[in-house]
């Protein structure tokens, strides 16, 4: 029985350990020091004549120096009176004057019943196993066969059969004197609500029993046989002694596997774990029926640090997994994880030992997935990233699932696994070199945009037509600088600050800087600054940047063109570019922030400078007609961007 909260403490305190222990032994006065609450006398329990036994009254404590008794004052009279626990409790209670409370009548009637409720489930089991070996079960005998289950197996987990009659359970067990209310409360029997005679639960089926931890048999799982019957599985209701979920298939012989193979199996079904320990792999528990709890969970960890979850490969075994990864994270923490095997299509751990062996399952195991993959895969799923709200949305459900984690250590860890397998997805791909990706190759307007596959894969900043526009971009501004050199100069920081890419642009940007103050002459227009650059570069870079037909055919990137013209292109232009690549940056910078978190700021920002990019680029580059309108409230629009630099990340 269970004594109060503090009942105990409460005793110890009262109690004076040197009174009950002064009433068996004489103390040695001169080596006890009373007002310290040291006591010493012989020891009695071993044969002395020294004082080597030492009573410490203010810690409560006993313990003797030559044969190494010890304890306190209830240990004390349970070895000197032989009595049990509660009589002990009961002698000290009387002397300290506290009375010991009388058992929890409700409680008390409660265990009682459960114990009643057990032995019936056990009668009712004996029963289930008898009817297997008769003739009425010669079609499960069978069924059991074609599955391939040999009687040891049958043996050790006790399978049975419920005959197909109305009531041979209830008949067999009142026979026996089984009170019919009883056989309702463990959930064998059912009364029919019009007040009939009650009917057995499971009929016509093949009987799982179903044991706790302690092995009391508290339910039965039943299988139909035949294919069509309504419910494949029918369970024992809960009952006083059945909570489906802080129960599991297997728990006891499991929980002992489990501390040989070090590792523990979680599979969905009764016949899983049984073709699992058939195979081999005793270790091996399953839920009931229902979708794993946290009692479950926890209860799973006590036998295994890190259970790999073994659900089918179908929809609901995926779908069941993700949920578990919701119920487990907050409740993680080093030495209580979780790995996954994700078993082929369509096959459970059953399916799969029959068809390919105890070898591949022990393979899959090997490979079990840790949790983080999974919830990697569940949150990238069926979803492309090809711009920056998506991906801001996918940092956010990821931080989201990552502050679930309550352990701070574990939590680093696993962002730092999240953070790598985000820069696998997003990384630039490689061997695409611009030059291949040449936008005069043409067609660089009318793009298809990128199929979702190739989106997932690869980073927005990295995208083909991304890099195709950026690089049209720097180069209009090349050809609009040399063409008003003028204007180039009024705008030099921009120019020299401008981060340009390719690596041929680069050079022209470089050799123009170097350039820009050489005498130039109004009437003489870029002529000389362009031999200037044909003469550096050892190629003539109007020419170069000319291929381009965006350039080529620009109204203001004529040699004749109005040098007013030129000069406002290459304003837009510069502004234009300098918005994006600080969105981008911006948006880099965000992502690289992606392990700070919960913060809030970070989608606000990254939601700003992708919606800056996007006006940047809403008035696309003109390559004809005159949109003297256009042109103006572009200018307005970005002259708006300058003076707010929208590109500049704001700190604080
Ligand atoms: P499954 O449908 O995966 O069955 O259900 P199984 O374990 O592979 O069984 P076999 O191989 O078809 O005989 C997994 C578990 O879900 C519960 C049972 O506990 C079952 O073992 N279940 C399933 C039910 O409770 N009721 C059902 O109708 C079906
Ligand atoms: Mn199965």
């Amino acid at each position: 029985m269970s004594l109060p909260d503090g009942f105990l403490d409460e005793l110890r305190t009262r109690l004076s350990i040197a009174q009950v222990v002064g009433r068996k032994v004489t103390w040695d006065t001169r080596k006890s020091n009373v007002g310290k609450g040291d006591y010493w006398s012989p020891c009695p329990f071993h044969q002395e004549k020294t004082a080597s036994f030492h009573v410490d009254d203010r810690k409560g404590f006993f313990y003797c120096f030559g044969c190494h008794a010890k304890g306190d004052a209830l240990t004390f009279v349970r070895e000197t009176e032989n009595v049990g626990f509660m009589e002990a409790v009961e002698i000290l209670a009387g002397e300290a004057g506290m009375p010991v409370p009388k058992r929890d009548p409700v409680a008390q009637k409660k265990a009682d019943q459960r114990t009643v409720l057990a032995e019936i489930m056990e009668q009712a089991l004996q029963f289930y196993r008898m009817q297997l070996k008769t003739n009425v079960a010669t079609a499960a005998r069978d069924y059991l066969d074609g599955r391939g289950m040999p009687q040891v197996i049958q043996d050790r987990f006790e399978i049975g059969f419920a005959p197909d009659t109305r009531s041979a359970l209830f008949q067999h067990l009142t026979g026996k004197g089984i009170k019919p209310e009883d056989l309702d409360e463990a959930g064998l029997c059912v009364k029919p609500d019009d007040g009939g005679s009650p009917f057995d639960r499971f009929r016509g089926r093949i009987i799982f029993p179903i044991r706790d931890a302690r092995g009391r048999c508290i339910a039965f799982g039943g299988r139909a046989m035949d294919p069509n019957a309504r419910a494949k599985y029918l369970n024992s209701p809960e009952t006083p002694l059945f909570d489906k979920g802080r129960s599991l298939y297997n728990h006891g012989p499991a929980r002992e596997a489990a501390g040989k193979a070090q590792s523990l199996i979680v599979a969905e079904g009764y016949m899983d774990v049984i073709a699992l320990a058939q195979a081999g792999f005793d270790h091996a528990v399953a839920p009931l029926g229902t979708a794993i709890t946290e009692n479950q969970l926890q209860l799973m960890w006590r036998m295994s640090p890190e259970p790999i979850i073994a659900l089918d490969g179908d929809t609901a075994g995926i779908r069941a997994a993700r949920r578990l990864i919701d119920l487990a994270l907050p409740l993680m923490e080093a030495g209580k994880s979780l790995r996954f095997v994700v078993l082929p299509e369509g096959q459970d751990p059953d399916d799969l030992l029959k068809a390919s062996g105890a070898k591949a399952m022990q393979d899959l195991l090997d490979a079990a997935q840790p949790m983080v993959r999974l919830l990697w895969e569940r949150e990238i799923e069926g979803k492309v990233f090809d711009s920056p709200e998506r991906r801001a949305s996918l940092d956010a459900s990821l931080r989201t699932a990552l502050s679930a984690i309550k352990d701070p250590s574990l939590r680093n860890h696993y962002t730092a696994a999240i953070k790598e397998l985000r820069a696998e997805l997003f990384a630039p791909k490689h061997g695409t070199s611009t030059q291949q990706n040449a936008p005069w190759s043409g067609g660089w307007r009318n793009k298809p945009p990128q199929n979702a596959t190739s989106g997932l894969k690869s980073s927005l900043l990295g995208q083909k037509t991304a890099t195709d526009t950026t690089r049209l971009r720097e180069a209009l501004i090349l050809a609009a600088a040399i063409r008003n050199p003028h204007a180039a100069v009024e705008h030099e920081t921009m120019l020299e600050k401008s981060p340009i890419a390719a690596p041929d642009l680069i050079k022209i940007q470089s050799a123009l800087l170097a350039l820009l103050h050489m005498d130039l002459s109004e009437d003489q227009g870029s002529g000389p600054l362009i031999a200037a650059l044909t003469d550096r570069l050892g190629f003539n870079p109007m020419d170069h940047l000319m291929t381009l037909p965006p350039v080529r055919i620009h109204p203001h990137l004529h040699p004749d063109a109005d040098p007013e013209l030129v000069a406002m292109t290459l304003r837009e232009e510069l502004v234009k570019h300098a918005a994006i690549k600080g969105a981008e940056a911006e948006l880099r910078d965000a992502e690289e922030e992606v392990e700070g978190l919960a913060d809030e700021g970070l989608t606000w920002r990254i939601q700003q400078a992708s919606e800056a990019r996007a006006n940047a680029t809403k008035a696309d580059i003109k390559s004809g007609g005159d949109g003297s309108e256009d042109r103006e409230n572009l200018s307005l629009n970005l002259q708006k961007m300058i003076d707010d630099q929208i590109w500049v990340k704001k700190k604080g």
